[in-house]
């Protein structure tokens, strides 16, 4: 139960860090909650005009869930729950961080990050798959919402484990409740593009 407890702990609290909030700050750009959409995501903080934050704040939020799943691959030697606990937990931890009341990003960077260090193939298939939507669509939300859809289709695809499977279907559930208003700006047409700047959201 101590290790259950730790890699839980240890993966939120790697999870947690808001690398968009600390990039902006230290970076000189504001506060990121107060730019576009709000969101302390690379997608939002590329709106302030600095792609450099954006590729810093991606590869950090990324990086903590890819640090979370080797360190309990490690630590577990490969438990497949364990690893799936880490990863979730890593995730829960950017959706929900204690340092800004709970109030964290949307997953989709830190999603990858788990995705490809607990399962590099079916990571690799959601990354084509974001870039693939991206790359039509230029909507960064859309493009992360058909990855996170297709996340379990690609872990049964790629023959991984239950916990894995379940893994992939809890953060889809969550990735979707986070984009409620990208579903709903996307409905009526009014989602931006990737790079146009956006007012903040009431
Ligand atoms: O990574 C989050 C992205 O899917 C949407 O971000 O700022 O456009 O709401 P944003």
């Amino acid at each position: 139960y101590l290790s259950l407890g730790l890699t839980l702990l240890g993966g939120y609290l790697l999870g947690s860090i808001p690398f968009g909030l600390i990039a902006t700050r230290l970076g000189g750009a504001g506060d990121i909650r107060q730019i576009g959409s709000g969101n302390i995501g690379a997608t939002n903080v590329l709106r302030s005009g600095r792609k450099d934050l954006a590729a810093i704040t991606l590869l950090g939020d990324a990086g903590k869930g890819v640090v979370a799943v080797l360190l309990a691959r490690w630590l577990s030697h490969d438990n497949p729950f364990i690893v799936a606990l880490a990863g979730g937990a890593a995730f829960t931890g950017h959706l929900f961080p204690v340092w800004l009341k709970f109030k964290g990003g949307k997953g989709v960077a830190t999603f990858y990050g788990v995705l490809l260090a607990a399962c590099w193939p079916a990571g690799l298939l959601a990354a084509v798959t974001w870039l693939a939507v991206a790359a039509l669509f230029r909507i960064s939300s859309l493009a992360a919402l058909v990855a996170a859809a297709l996340a379990a289709p690609f872990a049964l695809a790629t023959d991984q484990d239950a916990a894995f499977l379940g893994l992939c279907l809890f953060m889809a559930v969550l990735i979707f409740i986070r984009h409620k208003d990208n579903i709903g700006r996307l409905l009526t047409g009014q989602e931006p593009r990737i790079g146009k700047k956006k007012t903040a959201e009431a």
